[in-house]
């Protein structure tokens, strides 16, 4: 038997009624399936306001939302709303920034091989930070300026030899990494001694990542003490301690809270004595337990004495977290969200291909039929941003919900949408 899904990974204004429904932002999700169809991704846009503001008050103006975890022109806005810049990785997310209405001078670009395309689109439209990777970037950053003049306001990003404690994929701190210039071997040194010289750069300061979905503050507090030593070092006035900090997904786990991990790192920066200015950028902690998906069940296969597989009408396509990092996840029925739940699951898609798991250990109500309303919490982050036509699926809309009220900010993808971009041979 095990207990229902715990507050803490639902939403903020999460509220389960007497009868057992769940309604986020005021509507219930069973209305919110019957009106918008399921799979759907629903966001409590409180949470996310509460969390962009949370960020802003621990590091101030300037701290960026890292669109990656969750973008559209409906979340671009309302972080840059509520006083948050934005982290971009390519010129895809920075058009989508500006669509949003977002000025690039409110943008910080990263990515560890940034094309010339997309350097110069980023210098020209006079992005606010670019945190140059490799010395083949600060080539390229030099070619633009001796064809125009040009100059881009830049950090580096450093990579300070920390472990993350986290699944390798999303680890980046380490010194085997693709990202960043590598402390230990000197060539951090020797990229901010060469930016600093570089009439094609300003050096604002330094950046590090050390890795996504972390847990250990003391990983991250780390970061931060050596990026200052080195801001101190080279007089720089700006550092940015990334994002990084994890979310609880399952039941038993806790993760530190937005400010818990800024006094932290905070702290640890602010003990070397130096009085840059300090940003980060968090993705998954503003956007991820915000979220959750509604799925319809389509079919119960009872396996005796081996399993139960509750086969949903999304998956893989809607977030192959669990394919990529083995990653956990809890469910429970929309309308009987207080109920204990004694039946173990799998709960998988509707692809062709056995690791299409959604829920690999999850608990459901005894009595879950076909047509119940399977819900996945803590599905905002890189669930829709992850999301993919594999199978020429549609990728699930996107509804906000608010005192009452949902309004769709990404509509569900149609059949149409499938062969938009194919060239049909006349
Ligand atoms: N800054 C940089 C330079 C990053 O590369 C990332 C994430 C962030 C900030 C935001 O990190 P966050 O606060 O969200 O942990 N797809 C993976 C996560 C990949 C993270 C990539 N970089 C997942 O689903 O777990």
């Amino acid at each position: 038997m095990v207990a229902p899904v715990p507050a803490h990974l639902l939403p903020d204004t999460a509220v389960i009624d007497t009868n057992g429904h769940l309604s986020v932002g005021g509507v219930d999700l069973a209305d919110l399936a019957a009106e918008f169809g399921t799979p759907l991704f629903v966001y409590d846009e409180e949470h996310l306001r509460a969390r962009c503001r949370e960020a802003v008050e621990t590091f101030g103006p300037g701290v960026a939302y890292a669109t990656k975890a969750f973008l559209c022109v409906a979340m671009a806005r309302l972080a840059h709303e509520e006083g948050m810049h934005l982290d971009v990785a390519t010129l895809g997310e920075l058009h989508v920034a500006e669509v949003a209405g977002v000025p690039a001078s409110d943008c910080v670009l990263h990515g560890n091989n940034k094309s010339m395309a997309e350097l110069r689109a980023a210098i020209e439209r006079g992005v606010g930070r670019i945190v140059i990777d490799s010395f083949d970037e600060l080539d390229r950053i030099e070619m633009i300026h001796a064809e125009n003049g040009a100059v881009a306001n830049a950090l580096l990003r450093i990579t300070p030899g920390i472990e993350a404690h986290t699944h390798e994929f999303i680890a980046t701190g380490q010194d085997d990494s693709k990202f960043g210039f590598t402390v230990s071997t000197g060539l951090a040194e020797r990229a901010i001694a060469r930016a600093a010289a570089s009439p094609a750069v300003v050096l604002h300061g330094i950046h590090a990542h050390i890795g996504s979905q972390v847990f250990r503050v003391d990983s991250l507090r780390s970061s931060a003490e050596m990026l200052a030593a080195i801001a101190g070092r080279f007089d720089l006035p700006e550092l940015s301690v990334g994002g990084g900090l994890g979310v609880a997904y399952v039941s038993g786990e806790e993760a530190p809270t937005i400010a818990q991990w800024g006094k932290a790192v905070l702290d640890g920066a602010r003990a070397s004595g130096i009085d840059a200015r300090i940003v980060a950028e968090p993705g998954r902690s503003i956007v991820a337990t915000a979220g959750l998906t509604v799925y319809e069940v389509g079919t119960i296969k009872t396996l005796e004495g081996i399993r139960t597989y509750v086969a949903i009408d999304g998956g893989m396509s809607d977030n192959p977290r669990p394919v990529l990092y083995g990653s956990g996840y809890e469910c429970f029925v929309a309308d009987r969200a207080n109920s204990d739940r004694e039946l173990e699951v799998r709960v998988v898609g509707k692809h062709c291909e056995s690791g299409d798991i959604v829920v690999r250990d999850g608990f459901a109500p005894a009595d879950l039929a076909v047509g119940d309303l399977l819900v996945t919490p803590v599905t905002g982050a890189y669930g829709h941003s992850l999301a993919s036509n594999y199978n020429k699926m549609l990728r699930p809309p996107v509804v906000f919900v608010r005192d009452g009220n949902a309004r769709v900010v990404v509509r569900r993808e149609e059949l149409d949408d499938l062969t938009r971009l194919d060239v049909s041979a006349e």
